[in-house]
């Protein structure tokens, strides 16, 4: 049974045996979670980064998590959509970034993933349907993973996440508890 938990913090703080990181195509490393994910891990990650990219939007490639502490062993590089407005598949490379990070992280067989909410910053889609491409996809993805672990970076962020997981587990809107 795979449970998904929402967090307000830093990616880099979170003691899941993989982070997600939301990347550029080159895998190189850049700015936002990526930049503070290739700072923690050590240069060494745009270097494996290198070796494993290009990396296609809504693809996802792993590499070690290098000085990255424990419990962290991996990354896994994921490329969002850059948001053209919605009518250019952004919602379905969106959701591939989900599936293909899950589809990964069982082969590494790690057993616990945290996500940031990939495309959400400087790729500009929308928090809301961002955040219920996330928890759609993650609820309904066979995998090994146990515990997926949804970082948001501010309150406000952690309010989308929290609406969006709470509107899928309870669909009659009846409200209840939220992990
Ligand atoms: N921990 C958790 N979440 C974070 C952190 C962090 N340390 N830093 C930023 N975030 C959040 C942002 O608030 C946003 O909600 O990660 C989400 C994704 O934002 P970006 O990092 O801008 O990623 P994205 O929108 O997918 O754009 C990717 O930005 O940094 C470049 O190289 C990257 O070209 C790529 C593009």
């Amino acid at each position: 049974m795979t449970r998904i938990e929402i967090v307000l913090g830093d990616i880099t703080a979170q003691d899941t045996e993989a982070l997600v990181t939301a990347a550029n195509e080159s895998l190189l490393g850049g700015g936002g979670v990526d930049g503070a994910i290739h700072r923690a891990a050590g240069p060494r990650l745009a270097a494996a980064g290198a070796a494993v990219g290009p990396c296609d939007p809504g693809d996802a490639k792993a590499t070690p998590g290098f000085e990255l502490p424990p419990p962290v062993r991996f990354v896994i590089h994921t490329v969002g959509p850059v948001w053209e407005g919605g009518d250019e598949g952004e919602a379905e490379v969106l959701a591939s970034c989900y599936r293909r990070c899950l589809a990964v992280a069982d082969g590494l067989g790690v057993r616990s993933v945290a996500f940031p909410a990939i495309a959400t910053g400087v790729y500009g889609f929308p928090a809301e349907p961002a955040a219920r491409i996330a928890v759609a996809t993650l609820g309904s993805t066979r995998t090994s993973v146990e515990l997926i672990r949804l970082v948001a970076f501010d309150e406000e962020a952690e309010e989308v996440l929290r609406t969006a997981l709470d509107d899928a587990q309870h669909p009659s809107g009846d409200g209840g508890a939220v992990s």
